[in-house]
C-alpha cells in the first residue's frame, strides 16, 4: 500500500487513521526506514535511506513487536525477520511497538570516539522518521520512557550473548508505541510483563558479523554504560503531551505535496550553489515547525532543551548576521544570561532574535570543520543545548536524549528543505569550542551538539540515480511497497 497524505498533514494530526496489519507497517517502515536510492559512481554502488546517516554508516536497527512476534526490519530486502515468538501481547490489534538500537561499531571503526554521538543523532533522525511516518498513516507514537535498559535489551534479544557470537553487540535506545489509538494508556503500564514473557519466548536467528578485527573504543562502552535508561522514574516527562494535534495559526507552504513523495526524495546536499536566497516567510515557517506542538515533538516527553543559532547567509529581507531562534520562549532570560553581553537581541518577531549583524559566511564554514556547505547555502546553524541543567533536571540518560532531539530538529528541516525546493546537510562534524567562544557560552551550562545547512544544491551528475526497491522502478513516490516479504 502506498499512503497519500499531503505534507502538511502529517503535522497537523489530520490523516484519518489506517488499520494495522503487516501492510501498514511495511508502508511505515518503507517511508521511515526504508532504502531511498541506489547511486552508483563508476563500479561503486551504494544504498541510501530515508533516514539520513552520519558517513552513510547506518548504526541503527529497527524492531517491529507486534502479534506475539519480535520482528528485526532488514532495510535492503525491506522484510522483517522474525526473531521471537512470545506468549503474551495482551493488546489491541491496532496498536505495535517499534524499538531502535545502535551498533556502535559500524560509526566507530571510521569516527572513534565520537560514534557515541552520531549514533544518537541517527536514533534522532530515526524517531523523527518513524513519527512522521507514522502520521502518514494517521496513527501516533510516543517512546515509553518506563523501559528500563535490561527490559528493552529482553525484549530485543540483544542480551542473548548466544546469538551474537563474534558478532558486534547492539545498544537498546528506545522503545515507543505506535497506534491508530491514544497511546496514553501505554505510557504508564509496567514493561516487565512483556519483557519477561520474551524472555521466555521462543527465538531463532544469530547476528552477522561486520569485521573480523576491532579497536577498542572504552570510551563508547563507559559512556553507553552510563547513560543507559533505568526505566520510568528518573526519565523525562510524558511523551505525548506536546502532541495535540494542531497548531492554530500554522503557516503552510504556499503548496502541499504529496507527504510520501517529500520523504522518500530526501537527500543530504553535497554543495550549494551560493547565490540562491530564501524568503524571510519560508523561513519563519520551517522554524515553527521546530515549536514543540504536534509531531514529531509528541513522540517525546521532555519540553525543547535544544536552541538555534543562525548564521542566515542569503535570507530575503533579513539582514545577514548571527540569530538566536527558541524554540522556548521561556529559555530567553536563561540563554541571553549565558551569552555574550554585547549581542543585540533584536527581536524579529517569531521567537528570532538578530544578535549581531555580520557577513558570518567564512565563520560558519571555519566552526564547521572548514565545510563549505556551511557558507554557501541560505543559511547553517549551529543547535546549542542546555546541558548541564538538562542533565541534572532528568538524570544522565538524557545525555543521549539531547542528541535525540538535535537529530530531530534535523529531520524536520531536511524534509522542511525539500518541500521548499531546496536541500539541506546534517552537519556532525564541527569545532564546538570555537562555536561556544564565537556566541560567548562558558563551562557546560550550554553546547553545541549538532549543525546543519540549507540551500539550493549543485547535483553531482556523474552520479547515477536508481529507485530503492526493484519494485519501484516505475515511479518510486506511488508504488505500492509491499510489507514483510
Ligand atoms: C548526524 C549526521 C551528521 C552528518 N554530518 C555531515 C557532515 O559533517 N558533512 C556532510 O557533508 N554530511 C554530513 N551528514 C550527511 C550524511 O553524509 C548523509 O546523511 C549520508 O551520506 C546519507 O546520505 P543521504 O542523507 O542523502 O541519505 C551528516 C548526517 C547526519 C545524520
Amino acid at each position: 500500500m502506498a499512503t497519500a497524505a499531503a505534507y502538511a498533514a502529517l503535522f497537523d494530526g489530520s490523516v484519518p487513521p489506517h488499520g494495522v496489519d503487516l501492510s501498514t507497517i511495511g508502508e511505515f517502515l518503507r517511508c521511515s526506514m526504508g532504502l531511498s536510492a541506489w547511486k552508483q559512481y563508476g563500479a561503486s554502488r551504494w544504498a541510501l535511506r530515508v533516514n539520513p546517516s552520519s558517513g552513510n554508516l547506518h548504526p541503527t536497527e529497527a524492531y517491529i513487536v507486534w502479534d506475539r512476534r519480535v520482528r528485526h526490519y532488514a532495510p535492503r530486502e525491506h522484510a522483517l525477520e522474525e526473531r521471537a515468538a512470545v506468549a503474551r501481547w495482551p493488546h489491541r490489534d491496532d496498536t505495535f511497538l517499534v524499538a531502535l538500537t545502535s551498533i556502535h561499531w559500524r560509526e566507530a571503526w571510521k569516527y572513534g570516539e565520537r560514534a557515541f554521538r552520531y549514533c544518537q543523532h541517527d536514533a534522532g533522525h530515526a524517531i523523527a522518521a518513524l513519527r512522521l511516518a507514522a502520521a502518514m498513516l494517521g496513527w501516533r507514537l510516543a517512546l515509553l520512557p518506563r523501559w528500563s535498559h535490561g527490559q528493552m535489551a529482553a525484549l530485543l534479544g540483544t542480551e542473548r550473548d548466544g546469538d551474537y557470537g563474534d558478532a558486534e553487540r547492539e545498544e537498546p535506545e528506545c522503545v515507543a508505541v505506535v497506534t491508530a489509538g491514544d497511546p496514553s494508556a501505554w505510557l504508564d503500564r509496567d514493561p516487565e510483563p512483556l519483557a519477561q514473557s520474551a524472555r521466555a519466548g521462543t527465538w531463532r536467528g544469530t547476528a552477522n558479523q561486520l569485521s573480523p578485527d576491532h579497536v577498542p573504543w572504552p570510551i563508547i562502552d563507559e559512556v553507553a554504560e552510563g547513560t543507559r535508561s533505568p526505566g520510568a522514574r528518573s526519565t523525562p516527562g510524558t511523551p505525548g503531551t506536546p502532541g495535540t494535534p494542531g497548531t492554530p495559526g500554522t503557516p503552510s507552504p504556499p503548496s502541499s505535496p504529496g507527504a510520501r513523495s517529500l520523504v522518500l526524495q530526501r537527500r543530504s546536499a553535497l554543495a550549494f550553489d551560493a547565490q540562491s536566497a530564501l524568503t524571510r516567510d519560508a523561513l519563519v515557517r520551517m522554524l515553527h515547525r521546530l515549536q514543540p506542538v504536534g509531531p514529531p515533538w509528541d513522540a517525546i516527553g521532555w519540553p525543547p532543551q535544544a536552541h538555534l543559532a543562525l548564521f542566515v547567509h542569503r535570507v530575503a529581507d533579513m539582514t545577514p548576521g548571527v540569530y538566536a531562534y527558541l524554540r522556548d520562549p521561556a529559555v530567553l532570560p536563561e540563554w541571553k544570561a549565558a551569552m555574550r553581553p554585547e549581542f543585540l537581541w533584536e527581536e524579529t518577531g517569531e521567537n528570532l532574535f538578530l544578535l549581531v549583524p555580520i557577513d558570518c559566511r567564512r565563520a560558519a564554514n571555519r566552526v564547521s570543520c572548514d565545510q563549505d556547505i556551511a557558507e554557501d547555502g541560505f543559511f547553517s546553524l549551529g543547535m546549542i543545548a542546555r546541558f548541564d541543567a538538562a542533565l541534572e533536571e532528568y538524570g544522565e540518560g538524557m545525555y543521549r536524549r539531547l542528541f535525540w532531539e538535535t537529530g530531530m530538529i534535523g529531520q524536520v528541516l531536511y524534509l522542511e528543505a525539500e518541500a521548499a525546493g531546496g536541500r539541506a546537510t546534517g552537519i556532525g562534524c564541527f569545532y564546538d569550542d570555537p562555536v561556544h567562544e564565537l556566541l560567548g557560552l562558558q563551562g557546560h551550562a550550554w553546547q553545541s551538539l549538532y549543525h546543519f545547512s540549507m540551500g539550493v544544491p549543485v547535483e553531482d551528475t556523474r552520479l547515477t540515480s536508481e529507485p530503492g526497491y526493484d519494485w519501484e522502478r516505475s515511479d518510486p513516490s506511488s508504488s505500492s511497497s509491499s510489507a514483510a516479504r
